[in-house]
C-alpha cells in the first residue's frame, strides 16, 4: 500500500507542453490510493483537456475563478484545504515566478495562497529558461518557502534543444513525493515488534486452551505504526484479523512456546517491542498423541507454566522501548505497577474488566498509561484505532524526551 492511499491530492497544472504527461500522473495517483482534483491554468488547457482530466480524476476540473454554466463561485479557499498535498505540474517559469511573488491573477494561483499543506512543483521549461538567474531565484524562494522542489531532467526538449528543463516523468514525481513523506514520518527506519491475539495451548491433536482475545488491539497497534513509517513484525496467535500493508510482516504462531521463539529472533534489532498478546500462562504439561478419550467421569490435567515472554525481554533489553498489556479486574493500577516493575517495561497499558467496552472483544477499549517514571494518563473509551495512535503518540513523545 502506498503512503499516498488515502490523501487528497491537488494536481495544479500550468501552460507547458509536459501538461499532456498530467492524464499518466493522475491515473498513477489514483492507483496509489489517493483521491485526486485538478485545478487548470485556463492557457493549460491548450495542452490537455479538462475532459480528460476530469474523467481520469473522477472529480470536476476547475480553471477559473467561476463556473461557467451556472455562475457559482469556485472556492480556492475550499480547495486548498480539501488537499493534504498540493503538486503544481508541470510548473512553467511564469507561474513559478508568481507563486514566489504572491501573484493571484488565476485560481490555481489562489489556491496556492490559500493552501496549508505541503506544496511540491516540478519545473518543466526550455533549458536556458530554467538556467536563468530569475528561475533559480524563484526556486530558491520557493523552497525558502517551505515548498518541495521536484526537479527538473535532463533530455531533449520541445524546443529541439538537449538539456536541463524535462518536468520529471510522472512515475518518478510519484516517487519522489512517497520517498519525501516517508522519510518525514516519525519512525521511518525503525524497527517495531508487535505480538498480538491469543495463544492456544494443545491438549491432544482436537483441543486446546485458549481464551477470548480478538487480537484487535495488536493488529490497530501494527496499522498505527506502519503508517508513522515504521517496519512492522506481527507476531500473532490464532486471529480472524488480516492487514494487507507493506511495512507489515505478519507471523502466524499457535502456541506460547512458538510466539517465544518468533519474538526472540527479532527483539535485538528492534527500537520499539508492544506486547499486547494475550499468552496463555498455563499449558497441558502432557499432550495426548492421541484423542483423549472420555473413559471416566471426570479428567485432570495437570498444567505448567508458560515462558512469560515479556518478562523475557524485559531481562535482556538494551535499547528497545518495552510495553506491556496488563488486563485487571481489581486492585488495578497496583497491580499494573508491580508488572511495570517486575517486568521491567517502559510502559504498561493498563485496562480493566470494570470498565465497560474495554478488554479483549470489540472494538473499544479504555486504557491508562503508566510508565516507570510513575506518570499515569487516563483515556476515555475509545476505538482501538484511536487507542493505538494514542499509544504511538505516547511511545514517540518519550523516546524523544
Ligand atoms: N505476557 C507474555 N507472556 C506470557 C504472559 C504474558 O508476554 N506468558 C505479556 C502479555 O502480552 C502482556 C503482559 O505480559 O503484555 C501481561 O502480563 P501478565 O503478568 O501475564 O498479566 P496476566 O496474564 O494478567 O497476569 P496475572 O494473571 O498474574 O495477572
Amino acid at each position: 500500500m502506498s503512503v499516498l492511499s488515502g490523501k487528497n491530492i491537488l494536481l495544479g497544472i500550468t501552460a507547458g507542453i509536459a501538461a499532456y504527461k498530467t492524464a499518466s500522473l493522475v491515473r498513477l495517483f489514483v492507483k496509489s490510493g489517493a483521491h485526486v482534483k485538478v485545478v487548470m491554468t485556463p492557457a493549460s488547457k491548450e495542452f490537455i483537456t479538462p475532459l480528460t482530466l476530469s474523467t481520469l480524476s473522477k472529480n470536476p476540473v476547475h480553471s477559473s475563478f467561476t463556473n461557467e454554466e451556472n455562475d457559482v463561485w469556485n472556492n480556492h479557499v475550499d480547495l486548498g484545504l480539501w488537499a493534504d498535498i498540493f503538486i503544481i505540474a508541470p510548473a512553467t517559469a511564469n507561474t513559478l515566478s508568481k507563486m514566489a511573488h504572491g501573484g493571484s491573477d488565476n485560481l490555481l494561483l489562489a489556491t496556492y495562497l490559500s493552501a496549508k499543506c505541503p506544496v511540491y512543483f516540478a519545473p518543466a521549461m526550455d533549458l536556458d529558461m530554467y538556467k536563468h538567474e530569475s528561475t533559480t531565484s524563484s526556486f530558491e524562494k520557493l523552497q525558502s518557502f517551505g515548498n518541495i522542489m521536484i526537479p527538473a531532467t535532463s533530455g531533449e526538449l520541445a524546443s529541439g534543444l538537449v538539456g536541463e528543463g524535462r518536468m520529471a516523468e510522472p512515475e518518478d514525481i510519484i516517487s519522489f513525493i512517497e520517498a519525501d513523506i516517508l522519510g518525514k514520518l516519525p519512525l521511518n527506519g525503525k524497527k517495531v515488534l508487535i505480538t498480538a491475539g491469543p495463544t492456544h495451548e494443545a491438549i491432544d491433536p482436537v483441543r486446546f486452551i485458549g481464551n477470548h482475545s480478538s487480537g484487535k488491539m495488536g493488529f490497530e497497534i501494527a496499522k498505527a505504526a506502519a503508517n508513522l513509517g515504521a517496519e512492522v513484525v506481527l507476531i500473532s496467535g490464532p486471529t480472524h484479523e488480516k492487514v494487507v500493508h507493506n511495512f507489515i510482516k505478519v507471523i502466524p504462531v499457535t502456541s506460547a512456546d512458538e510466539m517465544y521463539q518468533e519474538v526472540h529472533k527479532y527483539f535485538n534489532n528492534v527500537a520499539i517491542a508492544i506486547l499486547s498478546a494475550a499468552v496463555a500462562d498455563f499449558k497441558p504439561k502432557e499432550v495426548a498423541l492421541q484423542k483423549i478419550k472420555k473413559k471416566s467421569d471426570t479428567l485432570t490435567l495437570e498444567l505448567e507454566r508458560t515462558k512469560d515472554i515479556l518478562a523475557s525481554l524485559g531481562a535482556i533489553k538494551k535499547q528497545q522501548f518495552l510495553v506491556g498489556f496488563a488486563l485487571e479486574t481489581n486492585n488495578e493500577l497496583e497491580n499494573a505497577k508491580q508488572k511495570l516493575k517486575k517486568k521491567n517495561l517502559n510502559l504498561i497499558v493498563l485496562n480493566s474488566l470494570q470498565d465497560k467496552g474495554a478488554g479483549f472483544k470489540g472494538d473499544t477499549n479504555k486504557v491508562t498509561f503508566i510508565d516507570n517514571k510513575n506518570n499515569i494518563t487516563e483515556f476515555q473509551l475509545k476505538s482501538k484505532t484511536e487507542v493505538a495512535e494514542d499509544l504511538l503518540n505516547e511511545i514517540l513523545k518519550q523516546i524523544h524526551a
